[in-house]
């Protein structure tokens, strides 16, 4: 195992980043280790930056336009349906793309499981050198606010948590093999034209209690940019949404592919749009605000017009997993890219 390890710096000194990420990844395959864990995250927080990515030669999300959407609302695919041209057709036709039981339910009851060793994990100080659910990798820089240490005393306070996945390298190598298996590697290519990669601060754990504060309408080009192609794969892994007891997401789903104004009409933040507005758009566009079961996943990218769908009846938490995906040649390095 050290020999193993010590080739893994030895081919990660060489710029050999994949290969070094390969030859950890069989040998943590089966007998998860920490050791090996940590120098995952250590090196995959590294080796996007340490490439050169070349801009695609094939055009962006292929022949897309062969398949225009017609009428609202999001298209709902079953998993065997899931491939580039689904993905393209729901995402930029329809504005977002709904699979329905993509994950298996032993699997979203494993990770909503590790969320929550996680965030023990995080209340335990002393536990730093030995949980494979806590490390801040040197690599990293900054992490999300909420549940952080600091936080340790108001915590009875917090209603909704994230934690970045790059955090937890237990889980963070659990569901990169996840995504794997779910083909999302090769629909992805697919879809950019050029390898995807994930993003240490647009990876998120999730855990929002029913009585939070709720969050308003936005899209996140307003924070990142536009600059770039990105997936976002939001994988609730609770019962949740319409007729649910937990927040689902509501969404107004459009082809059109512009950032709206934000900080008027009641919005209430500078980055948010307001209630105004939305009653605008509403006339033409309906809000949609699917049920969703653990496993169902949701596809939309930046230009997403969406919030967690509060209501006075919810009682559960709701637990999720955010996954921002971008091409590897567009994606902005305050994001701090991670290898996938
Ligand atoms: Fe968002």
């Amino acid at each position: 195992m050290k020999e193993q390890l010590m080739q893994a710096d030895i081919l990660s000194q060489q710029g050999k980043w994949a290969e070094a990420v390969n030859l950890l990844c069989a040998l943590n395959q089966g007998r998860p280790d920490i050791g090996i864990e940590r120098k995952l995250v250590d090196i995959r927080l590294q080796a996007h930056t340490a490439q050169q990515w070349l801009a695609p030669t094939a055009p962006w999300a292929g022949e897309w336009e062969n398949y225009p959407a017609n009428g609202h609302g999001i298209d709902e695919i079953e998993p065997a349906a899931f491939n580039a041209s689904t993905l393209a057709k729901g995402i930029l036709g329809r504005g977002a793309l709904l699979v329905r039981g993509l994950v298996p339910q032993e699997i979203t009851q494993e990770l909503k499981e590790a969320i929550d060793t996680t965030i023990l994990a995080r209340e335990q100080e002393n536990q730093t050198e030995t949980s494979p659910w806590k490390y801040v990798s040197p690599h990293m820089k900054g992490r999300p606010s909420n549940f952080g240490a600091k936080d340790a005393v108001k915590r009875k306070k917090v209603k909704k948590g994230s934690i970045w996945v790059a955090e937890s390298p237990r889980i963070m190598q659990r569901l990169i093999e996840l995504y794997g298996q779910l083909g999302l590697r090769s629909v992805l290519t697919e879809y950019f034209a050029e390898p995807p990669v994930l993003s240490a601060k647009k990876w998120v754990l999730r855990k929002i209690a029913p009585d939070a504060i709720p969050a308003d309408w936005h899209q996140d080009g307003r924070f990142l940019g536009t600059n770039f192609h990105s997936v976002n794969m939001w994988m609730p892994l609770s019962e949740c949404g319409a007729g649910a007891d937990a927040a689902g997401l509501e969404t107004i789903p459009t082809a059109n592919r512009k950032i709206h104004e934000t900080g008027t009409q009641g919005a209430a933040f500078d980055w948010s749009v307001g209630r105004g507005l939305i009653e605008g758009l509403r006339q033409d566009l309906p809000a949609f605000e699917p049920r969703f079961r653990p496993g169902d996943v949701l596809f939309f990218d930046h230009y997403n017009l969406h919030r967690t769908a509060f209501g006075a009846h919810l009682t559960e938490n709701r637990y999720a997993v955010e996954s921002w995906f971008f091409s590897s040649s567009s994606v902005p390095q305050k994001l701090m890219p991670i290898l996938f």
